[in-house]
């Protein structure tokens, strides 16, 4: 069959590919990314004539459109402005929606700022599987990833700013604290981490028998980076009475040299009810900030450590938001800057997020935070609206996940994040202290 609709972006930003192994239909999508909008979209199409008319009604859906926008096109969106397709049809629209999703993140993927494989993990063989697996449709993948996570009695756990088709597959969604406090109850022989490599070693910290797989062995978080541990032991030194507080976005090494670890949900509270008055808090200065304000009766020694991601939404970001939803309430996460916080309505954990929107008699709000976070907002609160602030904010490790990497995860129990022995016992005591304070 030839090719039709065609039309190839040489270099181009991002490239999506998909089939379906059933009818054969296959779509390739090409896009150019100008100032974070979808400028050019061209697109090859293998298959039926309804395949061709999708490919050529999701390209004109999403040009012009801001990438995260464009992320939530769905079949049922595409299906709708096509005026519906005959029902044997219908998977022809969740192609299109899967090829545009996948050309995205390939665009993000190559601007993230992601470390080298520390471990090797990206052998070509499994580079190769990767492409593979990416020429399924997204439900199909599904199907695949259901069947093994049975065979190898698997959980998956997913962050709150994971892609939305990770949230959709996971067991249980949440921030760092019901992570981690998911992983130390569960009883399988498999935890797939969908989130980020400091969450998967907190995970591995809790459970020494349990294989831990971080699908994308490269999604770290440059915070955590950000304390090495013999600059904390240094620092230990200059301050021999202080208690290390460490923010869960740490690395064993470091949690191993700390009295109590905290998440974004807990860290006032554990700052608050710890013995000693001096506090070395590690690694987020915001944090720290936000913690002093609310435990003015200790000394806190902060870390200069800081999310890019928060660091970059200015209060600018959040007021061209609010100046075309008036009545918008602010959410924001505690890693922002304290000019950013001092204008929020609540300042929470992202699983804090939906609480405080659940718990509020507003009807809109603007979130400060990883622009990710609207899609779990959204779902677990569905009458509400929610606004990213104006700069779209996103952490590329978190969007390194993907459906075809959590097929391969699964299918050859690899890559597993593992914690040497001592530094795992020294880093468990930290680790269940904070699992010991609720929410702030
Ligand atoms: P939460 O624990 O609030 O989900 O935050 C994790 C994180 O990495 C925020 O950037
Ligand atoms: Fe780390 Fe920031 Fe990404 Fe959270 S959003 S994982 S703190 S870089």
């Amino acid at each position: 069959m030839n090719p039709r609709n065609v039309g190839v972006i040489e270099k181009a930003d991002g490239v999506g590919e998909v089939g379906n192994p059933v009818c054969g239909d296959m779509m390739t999508f090409y896009i150019r990314v100008d100032k974070g909008r979808l400028s050019e979209i061209k697109f090859k199409t293998f298959g039926c004539g309804a395949a061709i008319a999708v490919s050529s009604m999701v390209g004109e859906m999403a040009l012009g459109k801001d990438v995260e926008e464009a992320l939530r096109i769905t079949r049922e969106d595409v299906d709708e402005r096509l005026g519906g397709l005959p029902s044997e049809k219908m998977h022809c629209s969740n192609l299109g929606a899967d090829a545009l999703r996948r050309a995205i993140h390939d665009y993000l993927d190559r601007r993230g700022n992601v470390k080298e494989d520390p471990v090797g993990h990206s052998a070509q063989g499994a580079q190769d599987r990767v492409l593979e697996n990416s020429l399924l449709d997204d439900d199909a993948l599904v199907e695949l990833i259901l069947e093994e996570k049975r065979k190898k009695d698997a959980v998956i756990l997913v962050h709150n700013y994971q892609r939305p088709e990770i949230q959709d597959i996971g067991d249980f969604v949440g921030d760092s604290l019901g992570l981690a406090l998911k992983a130390s109850e569960t009883d399988m022989d498999v935890i797939v981490f969908c989130g980020v490599h400091f969450m998967a070693e907190t995970a591995a910290i809790l459970n020494p028998d349990r294989i831990v797989l971080l699908p994308e062995i490269r999604a770290g978080c440059p915070m955590a980076d950000m304390a090495p541990v013999e600059a904390v032991r240094r620092a230990k030194e200059l301050h021999p009475n202080a208690v290390v507080v460490s923010y869960v976005n740490t690395t064993a090494a470091v949690k191993a040299e700390s009295d109590y670890c905290c998440t974004s949900s807990n860290a006032v509270r554990v700052t608050r009810e710890v013995e000693g008055e001096e506090i070395l808090f590690l690694p987020d200065r915001n944090l720290a900030a936000y913690v002093a304000k609310y435990v003015p009766e200790k000394r806190i020694i902060p870390w200069d450590g800081y999310c890019h991601v928060h660091q970059d939404i200015a209060v600018k970001d959040v007021m061209e938001v609010l100046e075309n939803h008036p009545g918008a309430e602010i959410i924001a996460h505690p890693e922002c800057t304290e000019e950013v916080l001092s204008i929020a309505d609540h300042v929470r954990s992202t699983s804090g997020m939906v609480a405080a929107a659940n718990e509020s008699s507003a009807d809109e709000f603007v979130v400060a935070t990883e622009a990710g976070m609207i899609y779990p907002l959204k779902r677990a609160v569905p009458g509400k609206l929610f606004y990213p602030t104006g700069n779209k904010p996103l952490c590329p490790n978190m969007k390194l996940i993907t459906l075809p990497k959590v097929l391969l995860a699964l299918e050859n129990l690899e890559p597993r994040v593992m914690v040497p022995e001592d530094v795992r016992v020294r880093a468990l005591l930290p680790v269940e202290r904070m699992l010991g304070f609720n929410s702030n």
